[in-house]
């Protein structure tokens, strides 16, 4: 079993970014199994916590929970034209202590949304910028950028828009493939 965590840049209960999440990790294969990772539990990193001896009990769950993770779907809002913090923590958290980042060669993929037309361009660029540094591998193309996100959903959270649901399904395929070609 492929086990692929989603970690969503908004911790709002009736966010979009989680209802988007939901909807796309109904379309991967059998085989791999999507789940949401807690992020918004994560004390603010401090590099005083990189001795393991010190380091806040969340963060230790945390890092270990991502070692069990084979892959990564990011979903997130922009906020003030960039990855809100409480995303941005939870990839400095991983990323340490030095030598020992729970990231380093594990597939990624990044959706962006907003309820408006810029679909969260700016924090779907800065965060592909900190996954470069990460050394994640991430789905180039499609690039997803979802606006207009209000308009997309019904009451339930489901996507009633045909062509996003095709959308995302090419773009869960994509990550598919990256995916395999990393686990050959
Ligand atoms: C926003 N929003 C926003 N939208 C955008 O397109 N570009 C931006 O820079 C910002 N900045 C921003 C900052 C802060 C602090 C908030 C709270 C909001 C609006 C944002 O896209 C909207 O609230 C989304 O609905 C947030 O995503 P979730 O929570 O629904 O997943």
């Amino acid at each position: 079993m492929t086990k692929i965590g989603i970690l969503l840049g908004s911790l709002r209960k009736e966010s979009f970014s989680k209802k988007i999440a939901a909807n796309v990790a109904a379309l991967f294969p059998e085989g791999m199994e999507a789940e949401f990772v807690e992020i918004g539990n994560l004390p603010l990193y401090n590099q005083d916590f990189d001795d393991e001896n010190n380091a806040p009990a969340e963060y230790t769950t945390f890092r270990n929970k991502m070692k069990e993770i084979d892959a990564v779907l990011f979903v997130t809002p922009e906020y003030n034209r960039s990855v809100p913090a409480v995303l941005k923590n939870a990839l400095d958290v991983g990323s340490r202590p030095y030598g020992a980042s729970v990231w380093s060669g594990k597939p990624a993929a990044i959706i962006s949304q907003s309820p408006g037309n810029l679909s969260g361009f700016g924090a779907n660029h800065h965060l592909r910028q900190s996954l470069v540094f990460l050394n994640m591998p991430t789905v180039q193309q499609p690039e997803a950028y979802i606006g207009n996100v209000a308009a997309l959903l019904d009451e339930n959270g489901k996507l009633k828009d045909e062509n996003t649901v095709q959308f995302l399904q090419t773009f869960a395929d994509a990550f598919v493939d990256l995916i395999k070609r990393h686990q050959a």
